[in-house]
């Protein structure tokens, strides 16, 4: 957390024009000792929205919201409030004094990040090294304005390129941004980027704070990304959102997709309200910057078995979110990047128009590979959809997932109501410190589980695609999943 110091926002509002700042906005004209302009918050005809220059106040007389500049450019820019007052300063060039010890210790590494952006951008845009990287993009299909929108770049075939470019800075700072690399064995200080596609990942602040390399060519993982760091976690930032945000405020809605090039091409070809997740999944750690911009979030990850993972782990964790999620089935061995460059937006568009909520597709998924099956097969995944019934706060939306589960499961409501009381009961337990370990019903659904798993491989092999070792409560049991599929 950072803090800034209270005098300092209390200076700000006299220190700056509210008319000027909202100005950058929307048209304002002078009215008496007023300015009007139409609503940037509601659907405005008439000019109901004023501001009053000396007191920094603006008012809207027709969806009677008002407040100060920082309030204004909160709900402007899906700020919250530090990062308003941040933003407010940045426009003005006001320094802003920090008491917190990681902002300013952070400063430096985004101003790497974005001095590496600069200089990974040049050398693919021109030269014939870049030549090269420049026409793969063409032959993927991107065009200049998308690369220029994403601030693509690359990194050439050295092992200095940025350590000697960016000379200005210190060698610490550079490997806590993550461009370079410190071996300690070797006593060597290397950059991490070598001979790869550069694709910045900025924040909803517009600041760089990492990149993804796309290998172009021999042996590694087809990505290495910055490390995690105070400014790069992948379990909050999401890709493109900078470029999203304006888009998905107007309509409400954010699909979210799991790569880079998804996201490229899906802007190139229209869809401008696209981010990723970047190979991962949805955390809770999202929820706060996908509220600011998106009433929906549509889930639209490719169509393998990763993607419905990653689409099992997303709906869990936006339970009680606030926010509407939906699922849209993109079909087997696609993903959204050929789908939008082969097909184009409205193929996206009739995709996601036919999403479903977020709950119901994850109860039927837990209950199709074993709908059919004896009671004791479906043990596990009963448990998994209680589980993910129980995260939810509200009865009604409880009761109406247990009907589904009912009907998906072709079980007895009361077997998954029993279940679910198991469940809390156990963790109620567990977190009163009690180690007595009670044999509930989990304990044998679990056993039940592996057992008839090593009976029914085929069935298995169908379930283990849905499950992780996390998934089991006993811990002898997530060991005998561990084995049973080969984790290492
Ligand atoms: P994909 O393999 O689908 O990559 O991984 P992609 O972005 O679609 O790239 P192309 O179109 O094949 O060139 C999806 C996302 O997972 C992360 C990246 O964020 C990637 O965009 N990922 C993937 C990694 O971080 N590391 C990897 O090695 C692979
Ligand atoms: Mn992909």
């Amino acid at each position: 957390m950072t803090s800034i110091p209270d005098n300092f926002i209390e200076n700000l509002s006299s220190r700056i024009d509210i008319v000027d700042l909202i100005s950058r906005y929307i048209t304002l004209k002078k009215a008496g000792t007023r300015y009007k302009g139409k609503c940037p918050f509601h659907d405005d005809n008439d000019p109901s929205f004023t501001v009053n220059s000396d007191k920094g106040f603006w008012y809207c007389f027709g969806c009677s919201t008002g407040g100060d500049a920082i309030s204004f450019i909160r709900k402007q820019e899906g700020l919250d409030f530090v990062e308003a007052v941040k933003f407010i300063a940045d426009i003005y060039g006001i320094p802003v004094p920090e008491t917190g010890k990681s902002e300013s210790s952070n400063r430096v590494l985004y101003d790497i990040n974005q001095a590496a952006k600069i200089m990974f951008h040049k050398f693919l845009s021109s030269g014939m090294e870049g030549r090269l990287f420049r026409k793969y993009l063409t032959e993927r299909g991107f065009n200049p304005e998308t690369i220029k929108a994403f601030e693509v770049g690359a990194s050439p075939e050295s092992w200095d390129f940025i350590k000697d470019g960016l000379s200005n800075f210190k060698r610490d700072d550079m490997v806590r941004a993550g461009v370079l690399i410190n071996n300690k064995e070797k006593d060597s200080i290397y950059d991490r980027f070598r001979y790869r596609l550069i694709i910045p990942i900025i924040d909803n602040l517009g600041r760089v704070a990492g990149f993804g390399g796309r290998i172009m060519k021999g042996d590694g993982p087809k990505y290495i990304n910055s490390p995690e760091s105070d400014i790069f976690k992948k379990s909050n930032i999401l890709f493109g959102l900078s470029l999203a945000k304006e888009s998905c405020r107007e309509s409400g809605d954010l699909i979210v997709m799991e790569g880079y090039t998804d996201v490229m091409m899906c802007w190139q070809s229209g869809l401008k309200n696209s981010c990723a997740v970047m190979g991962t999944a949805l955390t809770e750690d999202h929820i706060p910057v996908l509220k600011r911009f998106a009433r929906r979030v549509i889930l639209l990850f490719d169509g393998d078995k990763a993607g419905v993972k990653a689409t099992v782990k997303s709906v869990s964790a936006m339970v009680d979110s606030g926010l509407k999620v939906l699922v849209a089935k993109i079909g087997k061995g696609n993903d959204p990047a050929s789908l939008a460059h082969e097909s184009g937006a409205d193929k996206i568009k009739s995709i996601i128009e036919n999403a479903i909520s977020g709950d119901d597709w994850l109860i039927s998924m837990f209950a199709k590979p074993v709908s059919n099956k004896p009671l004791q097969d479906k043990m596990k995944m009963l448990a998994n959809a209680a589980r993910f019934i129980n995260k939810h706060e509200s009865e009604p939306m409880r009761d109406e997932l247990i009907e589904k589960a009912t009907i998906q499961f072709k079980v007895p409501a009361s077997a998954i109501i029993e279940i679910m009381r198991n469940l809390k009961e156990n963790k109620g337990k567990a977190s009163n410190g009690n180690v007595a370990r009670m044999v509930s019903n989990i304990e044998k659904a679990e056993r039940n589980f592996l057992m008839s798993a090593m009976n029914y491989p085929d069935t298995f092999g169908e379930l283990k695609e849905l499950l992780d070792q996390d998934d089991f409560d006993v811990p002898i049991h997530k060991l005998a999943f561990k084995v049973m599929t080969g984790i290492e």
